[in-house]
């Protein structure tokens, strides 16, 4: 018997037992490519080859979580809080979360709305899973986070449509008009997947451009996952806006929202939802099939994180309040690192292009003109982004994420996670960066526009005016 392989198992010379054979759309199932480039960091890390890796890759948090909400766990646990939890979050959780949404989303949120679940993750297939059969659609940004399109072949049969963003004029948007013609052109879509602030680009999605995805729902009628799971970590003193918060749309939305960005818990594996009450229901059917539950000494660690909770007789005080603090100062400084990064790949203009560092902890600049310069091409023999964020961690002991593993959206981008450290990571690797390129253009026989001998002054000034 003989079947075609996904590359991830062909790639690793896997072969399933003799006679068997496995589900045929494993071939459309990609990844998130930050756990693989992972171990190739690792090893180069390993090899020490060089003094440093300077880590621009990661999707995980640079701060770790608050102490109060690790007392809180170390509680629950002392406490013996070890047996099953509830399928969807114990009722007091998912009413303080309730209270919350309903607090900062201006709109009337029941906990019956609310459910907790081991990570946003999750809520990404169980979305596809409840409303995609073979041959309907999945749309979603491209880029974007790549497990929406990954999930989104593997269980549509290949069809996830990708809303591509448009270059034009070196300006880098998302229009309505281009997913409109999508629906125009398509029947069957089940599912927009929209996400602000984004990954990879740090993009925020404002009232206006979501105002007007509402009306297409209207019109077409699908269901939108809306990603927010980035939502306080937002810039300028822009207000996050919610779709749930657009008339008429909290029948048409599911929130995936988390704790692994906002209050640095990405290990913890703890997200929820906000969703009609039908989708709550499928969603529990979901989780008592797949996983029964969310541990139950975390459940009672995200219910602290917006109140007070009690269980079986033990009470956990609200942690709201001694956390604010804390991760507040978190948003500032990511806040500081992207305008650091962003500024400071403007000085690079125009072969490198940053886009506005928004919100979350990404910048996606565009890298075409370096890739098209002579000794990249030629010397370097490097194809296109995926072969030159390779290159700068191999040879140069960079770490970054090559734009296509967003989807072909992000072909010619890379992406910079300033998540990391300020001093260790993000300060001498941009300057590291900057050199790097400045080489790159002077053996092309181009003129840089800023010079290996100017960085560490102009950087310097970058750096006066975010950190000091
Ligand atoms: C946009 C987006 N959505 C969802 C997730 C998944 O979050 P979690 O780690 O809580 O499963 C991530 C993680 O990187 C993300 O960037």
């Amino acid at each position: 018997m003989s079947q075609e392989l996904p590359k991830f198992l062909k790639e690793k010379n896997l072969i399933p037992s003799e006679g068997i054979e496995i589900n045929p759309d494993l071939v459309l199932l990609g990844t998130e490519t930050a756990f693989d480039f992972g171990v190739l960091v690792s090893e180069v890390e390993k090899s020490g080859k060089f003094p440093q890796i300077f880590k621009f890759h990661v999707g995980d948090t640079g701060p770790k979580t608050p102490q109060p909400i690790i007392d809180v766990a170390i509680k629950a646990l002392q406490d013996k809080q070890t047996k099953y939890g509830h399928f969807a979050g114990y009722p007091q959780v998912r009413e303080n979360i309730a209270k919350h949404w309903t607090e900062t989303r201006g709109i009337e949120i029941k906990k019956e709305n609310v459910m907790l679940q081991p990570g946003g993750k999750p809520a990404i297939e169980m979305a596809i899973q409840a409303l995609v059969k073979p041959g309907d659609k999945v749309i979603g940004t491209s880029p974007g986070y790549p497990i929406y399109e990954s999930l989104g072949r593997f269980y549509s049969q290949d069809n996830f449509i990708p809303w591509f963003v448009r270059k034009d004029d070196g300006g880098f948007e998302f229009k309505v008009e281009d997913f409109e013609k999508i629906l125009e052109e398509n029947t069957g879509v089940k599912l927009l997947v929209v996400n602000t602030p984004q990954n990879p680009t740090g993009m925020v999605f404002g009232k206006d451009m979501l105002e007007r995805i509402a009306q297409l729902v209207k019109k077409y009628k699908f269901m939108v996952l809306f990603d927010d799971i980035y939502d306080r970590i937002i810039f300028d003193g822009r207000e996050h806006f919610s779709f749930l918060s657009i008339p008429g749309m909290q029948d048409y939305t599911i929130n995936l929202n988390g704790f692994s960005k906002n209050f640095a818990m990405t290990g913890w594996r703890m997200g929820f939802i906000i969703a009609p009450e039908w989708v709550i229901e499928i969603f529990g059917k979901f989780a008592i099939n797949k996983y029964t539950c969310v541990t139950r000494f975390n459940q009672i660690v995200a219910g602290t994180i917006f109140g007070d909770v009690e269980l079986d007789g033990f009470k956990y005080e609200s942690v709201a309040e001694k956390i604010k603090p804390i991760i507040e100062a978190d948003f500032v400084e990511y806040e500081k690192k992207g305008k650091f990064v962003e500024n400071c790949f403007k000085l690079l203009q125009p072969y490198v292009v940053p886009n506005e560092a928004q919100g979350a902890f990404y910048l996606f600049p565009n890298f075409e003109k370096v890739l098209e310069l002579s000794y990249v091409k030629n010397d370097l023999n490097l194809k296109n982004e995926k072969e030159f964020s390779k290159w700068l961690l191999t040879d140069r002991g960079v770490a970054t994420l090559a734009g296509r593993d967003f989807g072909d959206g992000g072909i010619g981008y890379i992406r910079f996670s300033y998540a990391e450290d300020r001093e260790k990571h993000i300060i001498p690797g941009m300057k590291h960066v900057l050199k790097t390129v400045i080489e790159l253009i002077e053996k092309s026989g181009e003129t840089s526009p800023l010079k290996v001998e100017e960085v560490d002054d102009r950087v310097g000034e970058i750096e006066k005016k975010y950190f000091i």
